[in-house]
């Protein structure tokens, strides 16, 4: 009995010794500040990294205009194939355990540029959480396409943050992503 209990906390000690704190990072393309500032206030919540999305050509105002229909997101949200280049990849990814992915909610998926960065990014082996930000769409449409275009990935659905949510449910948002890291090996 005696005996058994030694070796259970001798078993205990050399887990926790062992165990290892997943290295985090939150990426998240933002056009108009909204994923950008939930992305913020998730990295001082979760003590992860920050690495913003950007195009090679950046998105502004214009781009995103829902009144003009030649604006530029219309032209990506109508060719899934289009692929807006990166202006950068974060150089240390190889380093990270999980990755958040978050985006705005464009014409019901993700923004195609948050394809471009999937696919030059090498997130194999990673948990890969997808969360975005959205007038009043739910994430799951977005997250299943995903899903379906890269199928050999880790990925787990977040959820989306709607439009002028109050603080119990910005906070909800940010408490239920950052219950989404996996428990440590
Ligand atoms: C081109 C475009 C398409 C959008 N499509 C949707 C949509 O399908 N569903 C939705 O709920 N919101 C939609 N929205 C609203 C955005 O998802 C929402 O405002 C988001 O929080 C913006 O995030 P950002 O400030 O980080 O860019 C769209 C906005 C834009 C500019």
């Amino acid at each position: 009995m005696k005996k058994s209990f030694i070796l259970a906390m001798m078993a205990i000690i050399v887990a926790s010794c062992t165990a290892k704190e997943p290295k985090v990072l939150i990426t998240y393309f933002s056009a108009s500040g909204t994923t950008k500032s939930l992305s913020q206030d998730l990295a001082k919540a979760t003590g992860a990294d920050l690495f913003e999305i950007e195009g090679a050509q950046p998105y502004t105002a214009d781009d995103v205009n829902l009144g003009n229909r030649e604006a530029r997101a219309f032209k990506e949200m109508a060719d899934k194939a289009m692929r807006p280049e990166l202006k950068e990849s974060p150089k240390n990814l190889k380093d990270y355990d999980v990755v958040y992915i978050g985006f705005p909610i464009w014409g019901n998926y993700a923004p195609n540029i948050i394809y471009t960065f999937i696919e030059q990014n090498d997130l194999k082996g990673k948990t890969v959480i997808i969360f975005s930000t959205s007038g009043s769409s739910d994430l799951t449409n977005s997250f299943n396409y995903i899903k379906q275009q890269y199928p050999d990935l880790n990925l787990v659905e977040g959820t989306t943050l709607k439009r002028n949510p109050t603080p119990e449910a910005r906070q909800a948002v940010i408490e239920k992503l950052k219950q989404a890291i996996p428990a440590e090996k």
